[in-house]
């Protein structure tokens, strides 16, 4: 056991949540170095990943897009809804861990170099406004690429940009479907973000001097 103050981490959800769950496992026996999940939030109600949080007995939060707000503010109102929620938890990290809205705005100021996205795509293939989930491995699969994988990267101002902290290749095999090549991505997934979150939030508390930047560390 050691007293060094745990870094909240904010993870941001849409889905089935088993990137969420990864990191739950993680913290739980003890892998995430000084990571500590503070609350998760998630842009709708139904979001399995919810039921994780609250098994977990980690507080949880849903924050969706007000659909009464004219389309090209709603993106900024939720976005300022989430870096409130960020500020008054006191989190030192977010984790887009499958989170299907778009950031945009003060937070990404207020949180940079402080805001990890996972893609399931070897970017800057494959990524962008309208790709996520099975749109992806869909386009993967059309454009008839050998290989695919995923991606954990620092978010910045664009849509899957930002540096890169690594990411996991694997084979596409002939007769894949997007679902099947999903799975194959989902389980490098869940490991590559728990690695890339305890290198960043090593980072982020001194642990992990490392000044070379981000090596793209590709396997
Ligand atoms: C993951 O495959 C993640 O890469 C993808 O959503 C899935 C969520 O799975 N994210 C995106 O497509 C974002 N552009 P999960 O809910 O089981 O963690």
């Amino acid at each position: 056991m050691n007293n060094r103050r745990p870094a909240n981490i904010l993870v941001l959800v849409s889905g089935n949540g088993t990137n969420l769950q990864a990191l739950i496992d993680a913290e739980k026996s003890g892998r995430l170095g000084a990571g500590k999940i503070d609350a998760v939030i998630s842009d709708r109600e139904e979001a399995y990943a919810l039921k994780r949080a609250l098994a977990a007995g980690i507080p949880f939060f849903v924050e969706a897009p007000d659909r009464s707000l004219p389309k090209e503010k709603r993106r900024r109102d939720l976005s300022d809804r989430i870096l409130k929620r960020a500020q008054e938890r006191e989190a030192a990290l977010i984790i887009l861990a499958g989170f299907l809205s778009i950031l945009e705005g003060n937070i990404i100021d207020a949180f940079q170099g402080r805001i990890i996205n996972l893609h399931p795509s070897l970017l800057p293939k494959f990524g962008g406004p309208g790709m996520y989930g099975e749109r992806v491995h869909q386009a993967v699969l059309d454009a008839g690429e050998k290989e695919s994988g995923c991606t954990v990267h620092l978010a910045d101002a664009g849509t899957d940009t930002g540096p890169v902290i690594l990411q996991r290749k694997v084979p596409v095999i002939p007769g894949d479907t997007p679902a099947s090549l999903a799975e194959r991505i989902h389980k490098e997934e869940h490991s590559a973000l728990v690695e890339a979150a305890v290198f960043i939030i090593g980072k982020l508390t001194g642990e992990n001097r490392e000044t070379t930047g981000f090596d793209q560390r590709i396997r």
